[in-house]
């Protein structure tokens, strides 16, 4: 039976099922913007460190279900496998469906586990009073990409894209970003968040000046 005692904490075998079906399906690498695809997107490498964030952000809650909430995170994105990407919340929740029936995961555990991959891209979800565990799901996705990895992304979406100047990758930076943007609940949550914000703040400030806009 998979539960809190027998879990192996490395996950292994669930890596190893969601990176096969994401890779194979040839939906792996993130779309956005104007680009169709941009090869440096990964969406496992994304899901790997969605696993990082939600560990870093346990040290502020109480009593939640870790086993739940890791197992989540690791299928909550599997469902892009099926190129239906709207619908990929509910897909993923099908997908772990399947797995934890062919696994003997304890019923409750299952439930409590779908319940957070369907719903973990449902922003009005992200409030106060919501399920803890969800908002912690929520929360570390959302987590990341932003900050450094924004600043990366933009320039690299930006070459990809054609960009023939560096002020090109700023104009990008600055249209996507929102430096109001704080969508985090826990504090410690929002105290991370501030500080991607403040830093993306500053890398817009240095680079105008670096480019004579000071
Ligand atoms: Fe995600």
């Amino acid at each position: 039976m998979f539960n809190d005692e027998s879990v192996d904490a490395g996950y292994e075998k669930e890596w190893a099922y969601v990176e096969k079906l994401l890779k194979e399906s040839g939906n792996d690498d993130f779309s956005g913007g104007k680009c169709r695809k941009y090869p440096f997107r990964s969406r496992y490498a994304h899901t790997r460190r969605v696993l990082t964030w939600l560990r870093r952000m346990l040290d502020d809650v109480g009593t939640v279900d870790v086993v739940a909430m890791e197992v989540a995170v690791i299928f909550h994105d599997v469902g892009y496998a099926k190129g239906k990407n709207h619908e990929h919340a509910v897909l993923s929740a099908e997908i772990f469906h399947e797995y934890s029936v062919a696994n003997d995961f304890l019923p409750e555990k299952r439930e409590l586990i779908e319940y957070l991959i369907k719903n973990h891209n449902n922003k009005e979800l992200l409030v106060r009073g919501s399920k803890e565990e969800l908002i912690l799901l929520m929360e570390a996705d959302i987590m990341d990409e932003e900050g450094a990895m924004r600043i990366a992304w933009d320039n690299m979406a930006a070459a990809v894209c054609g960009a023939k100047s560096f002020k090109e990758s700023l104009e990008r930076t600055e249209k996507y970003f929102n430096p109001d943007y704080n969508p985090m609940i826990t504090p410690l949550a929002r105290n991370f968040f501030q500080e991607k914000q403040e830093f993306v703040k500053e890398y817009i400030r240095r680079f105008k000046d670096d480019l004579g806009e000071c």
